[in-house]
């Protein structure tokens, strides 16, 4: 059975000293529920603060972008190396860095490569927009976004990912997918182009979220669906409703 990964992306909210605080919050709650992993993805500046406030306890840290080379001229950037003291995560390719800094499939795939070696573990966003869904094209795009990612990756190094589908016009915007909708495409479509390029056992073992506009009062619906292993949470990860998620989370596992 997959164990449930629930992961807060902080995109480009809260200070350092707002990290620790909120941090110091949630930790005891956080590492009180061992039967969900739990990953915070604060900004750069802020990873250290939080992975020091996090020693001792089972709560993962993730950063929210790496670049691939292991350094150089590369203005702004961090390399995988200089995440992992912090970081046992890595999230790669989210919509928002696809859109708005040019990130593309290549990029991705050279990511989630170099985020593997350097022993951290990728979450690979996938998902498509609003005009892509309603002509009728999720499938093929979201299947194509995940052979791109994984292209050249060994059956045991995609293992080592976890994939989070989110539906670009579901981020941010309070409309969520349905469970079943959601599901679906998990199942079918990324877990299917995962079977089909490293066995149905490989595609099993992979974990992947739902995300976009998850929130305690629907949260039970996508952990509650057989494909859904977690979600990827962004507006409700920074407040207390991120621990409500792991618990409602973790209460799905006793049924
Ligand atoms: P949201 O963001 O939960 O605020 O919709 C999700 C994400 O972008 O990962």
């Amino acid at each position: 059975m997959r164990k449930p990964i629930i992961a807060g992306n902080w995109k480009m909210n809260k200070t350092a000293d707002e990290a620790l605080a909120f941090v110091r919050e949630i930790r005891a709650g956080l590492n009180s529920i061992p039967s969900v992993d739990s990953v915070i993805c604060p900004p750069f500046v802020a990873l250290p603060l939080v992975s020091d406030a996090l020693k001792g306890t089972k709560i993962g840290v993730g950063a929210q972008n790496m670049h691939y080379e292991s350094s150089g001229a590369f203005t702004g950037e961090c390399a995988p190396d200089m995440l992992t003291p912090f970081c046992q995560y890595v999230i790669i390719g989210h919509s928002e860095r696809r859109a708005y800094f040019a990130e593309s499939d290549e990029s991705v795939n050279k990511k989630a490569k170099a985020a593997l070696a350097a022993g951290l573990i990728p979450i690979i966003c996938v998902g498509e927009s609003l005009e892509q869904n309603e002509a009728g094209e999720t499938h093929s795009f979201v299947s194509g976004q995940v052979r791109a990612a994984f292209d050249g990756l060994s059956a045991e190094q995609a293992q080592g990912c976890v994939i989070a589908y989110e539906p670009i016009w579901a981020i941010g915007t309070g409309k969520s997918a349905s469970a079943a909708g959601a599901g679906s495409i998990i199942g079918v479509t990324v877990r299917g182009t995962l079977a089909d390029v490293f066995g149905e056992e490989t595609a099993q073992a992979i974990r992947v979220q739902y995300g976009g506009s998850a929130k305690p009062s629907n949260c039970h619906e996508y952990l509650g669906h057989a494909d859904i292993d977690g979600a990827l949470v962004g507006g409700a990860s920074l407040k207390q409703d991120f621990v409500d998620m792991v618990r409602i989370t973790a209460e799905l596992l006793k049924t």
